[in-house]
């Protein structure tokens, strides 16, 4: 007999959905609540920043309708925060006072964007993306900016740049950093980024600082230590940090995301897990603890957790991987590289597309591909069997060829 307290989940990304849709499919038949700070039912991100989104009702981002959740007895709270966790109760506390007990507790708490540390930010005309609302807001004011200032060359920043230039826009990005993307993809592809979004028309400015946004009532220009830039919308991405505040007002251990072990849960509460990207997890994948923030860790993680916790599983181990679609550019990136990995770019078959093969110790651990779907997806294959793939296997060769080699050898035997 399952306990009456059952399970409450806080969130509402894909995560969240992730690990109740799991509970109830893996047959855990007791009370399942989730808490979600906004009032959408459980969507997905992805898509809001790989184009402009002006119209509410034409935004389908939704991971199941509204009956999904009744049919499954999922009790959906939208709109209600929850503010404080008493773990030696069991319960969770809302904004309004409202107490909850619960057998099992998942975080699926998420992130939240950087501010941007510079006076004028909070001007009109100056937007994050996270929400659903953000995007429709940038949507909107897509509709009529001439002049875009994009500031930060990372994932968001770079999709949305050639949202805008898509748009008709003319656009600059601004990143701080000597190279664009530098935290999720090697410098040899970082040279190649560049030159397909200056290519499309993107002005890229990195090594740059932005010390100011002005303006009267809305932004009117962008003030960086190279000069000034008209700017009649201001859009960021300059990272994200973990929502894994509730955790640590609870006293549970904390280090950039909420620290659990390799079934998830808490190394502080086996009865609370955290799944997704306010979870600081081991990988067998990785040396030490990594934080991932993506659509696959997300989903993995959440569903993870809904078999352990219907009693069916084993430890966390998905392969990560990662995909950034930047106008005409698809990037995706499989395993995780350390900055002491030996990178070998391999060019495609055509001019657009190219990979590159990060090793340790002569041995492959991550692939990185640019408008090379086929080549993403053998690396998937490889890496997920981990059979070992050396350098000198590769030379002259792709990893389609060698996976389709290795499957024909695997048949004669
Ligand atoms: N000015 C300009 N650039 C900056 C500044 C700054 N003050 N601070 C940081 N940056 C740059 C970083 O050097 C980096 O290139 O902003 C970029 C941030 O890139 P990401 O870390 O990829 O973060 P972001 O693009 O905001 O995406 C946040 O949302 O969709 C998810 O997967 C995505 O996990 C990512 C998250």
């Amino acid at each position: 007999m399952t306990s009456d307290a059952g399970v409450v989940v806080i969130g509402g990304g894909q995560a969240a959905f992730s690990a109740v849709s799991t509970l109830r499919a893996s047959g855990y038949d007791g009370p399942v609540t989730v808490f979600a700070a906004e009032p959408h039912l459980p969507y997905q991100r992805p898509p809001l920043s790989k184009k402009a989104h002006t119209d509410p009702d034409g935004v389908r981002v939704q991971l199941a309708p509204e009956s999904f959740y009744r049919e499954r007895d999922i009790a959906l709270r939208l709109g209600e925060d929850v503010v404080a966790l008493d773990t030696a109760a069991r319960t969770v506390v809302t904004a309004s006072g409202a107490r909850l007990p619960y057998a099992h507790l998942v975080l699926a708490t998420g992130a939240r964007n950087r501010p941007l540390p510079v006076p004028g930010a909070e001007l009109d005309g100056v937007h994050a993306l996270r929400s659903l609302d953000d995007a429709l807001a940038i949507g909107r004011a897509l509709t009529t900016a001439r002049e875009v200032v994009v500031v930060g060359g990372g994932f968001i920043g770079l999709e949305l740049a050639q949202v805008a230039r898509a748009r008709g826009a003319r656009v600059t990005v601004v990143e701080l950093a000597d190279r664009l993307l530098s935290r999720a993809v090697s410098p040899q592809l970082q040279e190649q980024l560049r030159e397909r979004h200056e290519r499309s028309g993107v002005r890229v400015l990195t090594g740059t600082a932005v010390h100011a946004i002005e303006g009267t009532d809305r932004v009117r220009q962008v003030v960086t230590d190279r000069g000034t830039l008209p700017a009649g919308l201001v859009v960021y991405g300059i990272g994200a940090v973990p929502r894994d505040e509730l955790a640590r007002d609870a006293g549970l251990a904390v280090d950039d995301g909420v620290v659990v072990d390799e079934w998830l849960r808490s190394v502080s509460d086996p009865r609370i897990s955290a799944v997704g990207d306010c979870a600081r997890h081991p990988h067998p994948h990785a040396e030490g603890l990594v934080r991932l923030e993506s659509v696959q860790n997300a989903t993995d993680q959440g569903a993870s957790v809904g078999r352990r916790i219907a009693g069916t599983s084993t430890p966390y181990g998905s392969l990560p991987w990662f995909w950034s679609d930047q106008g005409d550019i698809k990037l995706q990136i499989v395993g995780l590289r350390s900055p002491s990995d030996e990178v070998l770019l391999v060019p495609g078959d055509s001019p657009e597309r190219l990979a590159a093969h990060a090793f340790r110790d002569g041995r492959l651990v991550a692939v990185e591909t640019l408008n090379w779907p086929a080549e993403h997806l053998a690396a998937r294959r490889l890496l997920e069997r981990r059979t070992p793939v050396h350098v000198d296997d590769l030379a002259g060769t792709t990893l389609g060829a060698l996976a389709r080699a290795r499957r024909a050898a695997e048949v004669r035997t």
